[in-house]
Order: C-alpha cells, then structure tokens, then sequence
C-alpha cells in the first residue's frame, strides 16, 4: 500500500495521523468524525474553541467542496493554490463545523503541495504536530514523542520547510476585493499582492505587531511625526489614520484639536473609533484620491500611507493638500522612501501595492507648490518632512 493509501485508511478509520505538510509537520484526522477530532485536539492539548484549518490534497476537490464560493475567490484560489497558505473563507453553509471552533461562519483552509500524499481523496482536519504553543516541527523528531506514540499512523516526510502557512482573510475578498494577512509565514505579501490583484488591506487584528516587526523604529517614527507638527494647532486632518496610532499622538500634543482622519479601509477606522475621543475626532472612509475634506485646516498629517500613491498621483496629492491648508500651515509627510544607496531599501514592500518615490523628488514636488519643506528625521529608508505653506 501507498503513503498515500494508508493516509487514507488511517482518516476513514477515525485515527489521527502525523505527516509531513509543505510546510511543518501536521496532525490529520477526519474532519467530520467528532471522536478522531476530540482525540487530536487532546493530543495537541488545544482548546476545542480554537479553530484548525480542513486540508485538501487536490485543489478541484476543495472547489467542489465549496459550492457556495463566487468566481472571484475561486479564481483567487487557483492563482494562489496549492502553497504555504491557510485562507480564511466565508462559510455561509458552516461546512466542517468541527474544525470551524467559536466561528461556524469562517472555514480555514489549505491545499498544501505534498507529492507523497497526491491522490488523497478526502479532505482532513489538521492542525501543526506541536503542544498548543510550542514551536513548530520542522523535523519528525521534533513531534513531541508522546504524541509520536499516540498517533496511528506517522509518515516521516525528512526535513521540511519549517515555516508555519501564511493565514490569508479572503472573507470580504469576493464583495470588494479586500484581502488581508493574519499570519504571516511561508509566502510573502509581495507574492499574495501579484496574485489578488494589489487589493491588500491591512488587518486591524495584527496590524501594530506587523508594523513594530517590519519597521523596528515605528514608534521612533510616530514620535517624530508629532515632534514635527509643531504645537498649537486648533483643526487637523490626516491622511490614513488607520488604526489611530497616528492621530492618538497628535490629539495628545495638540491638546485643544480636533481631527478629522480619512482611511480606505473601514475596518482600519472601526479600531481608531473606539481608540480616539469621539468628541474630538470625525473618521471618514475615503481615499487618498478623492477630494480631500473642505479646509481650512491649519496642520495636515499622514504618516505611512501616501506611499501607496505613485509618484505623479503623489504631486497632486500635495497640491489639494495645500489648497485645504490654511496660510502658514502645516504639512506633515512620514513615510519610506526610495533610498539613495539601494542597501537601505530595508522596509518591506509589496509589488503593486507600494510605491515608494525618492525624498528629494518629494521635496522638490513640495517646493514647486510654494511649500517651505525641510527633513526633520530620516533613518534608513524612512523620513519625515514638514513643509509650511508661504502665501
Ligand atoms: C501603514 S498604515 C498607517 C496608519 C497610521 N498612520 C499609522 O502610522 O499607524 C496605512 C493606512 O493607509 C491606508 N491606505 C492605503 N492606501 C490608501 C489610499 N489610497 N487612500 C486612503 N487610505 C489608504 C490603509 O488602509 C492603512 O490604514
């Protein structure tokens, strides 16, 4: 009998299994045998409230699994699979409602490229071959032994990758394009941009720790930017609030503001809302495209987001922020930038979606429009510049 064939034994049989993933070594039962799925979240020791993801070893068998999917996440789906990746899916119908955890409405699944399990008809409930926290197992030898023992069937697959799935929210993905990375891991965000389109939104849930782990200076950075606006001002607006990690240090030094913050993303400004002071702050989902809100305002912000912008779209950008800028105001732009020596180009980027321009292009764009600008902090490939209107 194949590996594959006594994979499949071993699932219709309500055993669990170890086997080697694409990715770490995992456990496998069948998802809809509610004693198999018992016993592997006790050999994990996990809670049985967690979600695992449902594995398919062939892509058309997952589709068909899934009939109530649109065109536009299947068509997503066969760019993107089989690969390191766990997608979260709506789940209208609750399918596999064992492996769903709290959340019966949200399906976690993975088509992993594993050759000696090719041809595995059924889909399994997995989850990694580790303690609830532990690391992963890279290794069979670094399955816990006690877990080693208790499984039925183990398949030693050698030495595996031994990075985790990338975990990609594609719930929202057919309604609007919206996409975002829970956890990242074995593909890149550049590789998930290509192949959904650049419609990447940043997730509210992980957004703080990806930040501080992308860019180790962001607090450094936020600090500078309230450094740089000043003291004083009576009415802000800044572009890209985000999750208000911005506009919280703003509102804090200019004591007697208000704000008002535009973001693309909803989902971005649910979290700043509760963050922020209602009474001071006004959120408005809009893009950095469309008109800006009526001036006069006597600082404008933004801080990592008008890179997402190339650059002529840059240059207009600057010149409607200074037509909603009182005389004397203040501009202040916080962003990465094309660095001059190409060894600095240190912060992660993602094709399509980033589009970072050199600094002094962007000065030389601010001057042209009668801004007064000068580079308050740089470091790497980050700056800050405040630019004063003179009319
Ligand atoms: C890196 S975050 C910065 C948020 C906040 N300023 C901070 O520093 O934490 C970038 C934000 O820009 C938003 N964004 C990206 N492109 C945008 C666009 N074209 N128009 C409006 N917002 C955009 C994203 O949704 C995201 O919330």
């Amino acid at each position: 009998m194949s590996e594959a064939e006594d994979f499949e034994r071993c699932m219709a049989v309500g055993g669990v299994a170890v086997f080697p993933a694409d990715t770490v070594y995992g456990l496998a039962c069948d998802p809809d045998n509610r004693f198999a799925v018992e016993r592997l979240y006790m050999l994990k020791r996990r809670s049985p409230r967690k979600p695992s993801a449902v594995m398919f070893f062939d892509l058309e068998l997952a589709l068909a699994a899934m009939p109530e999917l649109g065109e536009r996440t299947r068509a997503a789906m066969r760019r993107l699979l089989p690969g390191g990746l766990t997608l979260l899916l709506a789940n209208p119908a609750g399918r596999f409602s064992l492996a769903c955890g709290e959340d019966p409405a949200t399906l976690g699944l993975r088509v992993p490229q594993v050759a000696r399990l090719a041809g595995v008809k059924w889909p399994v409930l997995q989850s990694s071959a580790n303690r609830a926290g532990a690391a992963d197992a890279r290794r069979l030898d670094d399955v816990p032994e006690l877990m080693r023992r208790a499984a039925d069937l183990v398949i030693d697959g050698g030495e595996l990758p031994g990075t985790p799935s990338t975990v990609v929210d594609l719930r929202h993905y057919e309604q609007t394009g919206e996409w975002s990375v829970v956890r990242e891991g074995a593909v890149s965000t550049a590789a998930l941009a290509e192949a959904l389109g650049g419609q990447f939104h940043f997730d509210p849930r992980t957004y703080l720790q990806m930040m501080r782990s992308e860019i180790p200076v962001f607090d450094r950075l936020q600090e500078e930017v309230a450094a740089a606006s000043g003291t004083g001002a009576s009415r802000i607006l800044e572009l890209g609030t985000g999750t208000g990690e911005t506009a919280r240090r703003l509102l804090e030094r200019h004591a007697r503001a208000s704000l008002v913050g535009i973001d693309e993303s909803g989902r971005m400004l649910a979290v700043a809302r509760v963050a922020l002071p209602a009474e001071r702050v006004e959120l408005r989902v809009s893009r950095l495209q469309d008109p800006l809100p009526e001036g006069p305002f006597d600082l404008v912000a933004s801080a990592l987001c008008v890179h997402h912008l190339p650059g002529a779209q840059k240059a207009e950008l600057f010149a409607r922020v200074g037509e909603v800028l009182a005389a004397g105001g203040r501009f202040v732009l916080a962003d990465v930038v094309v660095p001059e020596d190409p060894r600095d180009a240190l912060t992660p980027l993602s094709a399509g979606y980033d589009h970072p321009s050199p600094l002094p292009d962007q000065l030389a764009w601010l001057r042209e429009l009668g801004f007064e600008a000068r580079v308050t902090w740089t470091e790497v490939d980050l700056a800050v510049v405040a630019a004063d209107l003179r009319r």
